[in-house]
């Protein structure tokens, strides 16, 4: 950024001193806000529209500050606009260059508008486009899962409650619960978008304006809802962002479980699956290692979501109203959860369709651990025999079992027989892994038939 002329500040005219030139430089935003540039822009060009249609300016003013900005806009675009720190942030800037520009009329854009509303507008305006672009992240990385589902719909694996085998489930009845928690996701940024889009543009420095502007007009232009109630509101308000980063932390929550069960199962002890080598990287020292680093990675990002969280609240916390200069604060961890967010995302959806399984490791490890003993029990309980007393006679036969080295499907019949005089030779049909999982078939159990039905409906569910 060079920065050599000397700008003179748009608020200049009650100051006898220049700015202390490290002061200017540790109070500018503009090294980061300009990148909301475009939405800047967006919102002067509706805010010059209003003033002209209310006769605050005319319409020759409106059409120069129109084109003056888009001039602006495509030499931004195009890498050639010189940002100055002296004019402190995005809005400044472009103010200036529209001035240098068009003359006289750039002067007037700022009538009956402050920062204070143009900064809360601008953020507004960028984050309900990057959230748009989150929940088609989402969908994507869903698809991923949906597709997967489908190939592993049969295949079984333990499924585990405190990380002991519990009972087999189906491979593809596992990815379907992540798709289940994206989806909450997805729904909650959706609803998060509500209250990012209102309006604060009108609201001004933070009492509102004399002029006779015309908010509903603005904020139709800009596809807001509606203009924000309150003016002092409109300008100190940053739940939205809080609420955004909130909805963000829920998600890398989610994606560092996933994370780390991929981590887990790629590992030798467990080998359910290997995640492709463009996904891994090797150790200089250990020839043997193949590191899962990308879902490592995903999983320690979400350290920096959450502090954004907390940064935001700790930034609110105790401002009064309305305006204060924290909020210059807000953009940085708003602008890093977007970009991590975005980023985990898209290699997580092109991780997932390249997982092998290696259904073999899943199915021995199923076979231990007595994944079948409530299955077991369940059969007693259809032969007359109450829960509580089946429960018991099954943990006879695991500790049978756990002492001969032996699952119970390996048992004798007669063997079997000494626990509870009620098993007959059907128990061998209920006591396989696929006898147990297409057993659990009703609406949300893991039977590889309802699997293809839940798949079915989450398909309807994500092209709505
Ligand atoms: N750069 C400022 C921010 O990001 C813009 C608003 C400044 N308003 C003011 N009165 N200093 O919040």
């Amino acid at each position: 950024m060079s920065d050599h002329h000397l700008t003179a500040k748009p608020w200049s005219g009650r100051f006898n001193e220049p700015t202390d030139a490290f002061v200017e430089a540790f109070t500018a935003s503009v090294d980061f806000d300009r990148r909301l540039y475009r939405y800047d822009i967006e919102g002067s060009i509706a805010h010059a529209r209003m003033l002209a249609q209310q006769g605050i300016l005319s319409e020759q003013e409106r059409d120069d500050i129109i084109q003056g900005l888009e001039q602006i806009q495509s030499r931004i675009a195009a890498g050639e606009f010189q940002w100055s720190v002296s004019l402190e942030d995005v809005h400044m800037n472009i103010e200036s260059a529209l001035t240098e520009a068009i003359g006289d009329a750039g002067k007037k854009l700022h009538t009956g508008r402050s920062r204070n509303d143009q900064v809360a507008t601008d953020i507004r305006l960028w984050l309900r486009d990057e959230i748009d672009a989150l929940r088609i992240a989402i969908g994507k990385l869903q698809t991923a899962l949906l597709d997967k589902a489908e190939q592993e719909a049969e295949t079984i694996l333990p499924g585990f409650t405190h990380l002991q085998t519990a009972q087999p489930v189906t491979f593809g009845h596992h990815l379907m619960a992540w798709f289940e928690m994206l989806d909450r996701d997805r729904q909650r940024l959706a609803d998060c978008q509500q209250r990012v889009n209102v309006m604060p543009l009108g609201a001004a420095a933070l009492a509102g304006t004399t002029y006779p502007i015309d908010r509903q007009m603005t904020a139709q232009l800009l596809g807001f809802s509606a203009p924000a109630e309150n003016s002092l509101d409109a300008v100190s308000d940053r739940d939205f962002a809080i609420e955004f980063c909130a909805d963000a932390s829920i998600l890398m929550m989610h994606l560092s479980r996933f994370s780390e069960e991929l981590i887990i199962w790629s590992s030798a002890q467990f080998g359910f699956i290997e995640l492709s080598d463009s996904f891994c990287t090797g150790s200089s020292i250990m020839p043997q290692k193949k590191n899962p680093d990308v879902p490592e990675l995903i999983r320690g990002k979400t350290g920096r979501i959450y502090g954004h969280l907390i940064g935001l609240l700790t930034l609110m916390k105790s401002q009064p109203l309305a305006y204060n200069k924290d909020n210059q604060e807000d953009k940085e961890p708003l602008f890093d959860t977007v970009d991590n967010l975005k980023g985990s995302l898209k290699v997580f959806a092109e991780m997932i369709p390249a997982i092998s399984c290696r259904k073999q490791a899943m199915r021995q490890a199923a076979m231990q651990g007595f994944a079948t003993a409530t299955d077991l029990a369940d059969y007693l309980v259809r032969k007359g025999i109450p829960f509580r007393d089946a429960h018991e006679v099954v943990g006879k036969a695991v500790a049978f079992g756990v002492a001969e080295s032996r699952d119970l499907s390996e048992m004798s019949l007669a063997e079997l027989q000494q626990f509870s005089d009620q098993i007959d030779e059907d128990v061998f049909e209920i006591l396989t892994l696929e006898g147990s999982v297409s057993a659990r078939d009703h609406i949300g159990g893991t039977a590889p038939a309802q699997v293809r039905q839940a798949i079915q409906r989450a398909r309807q569910r994500i092209a709505e």
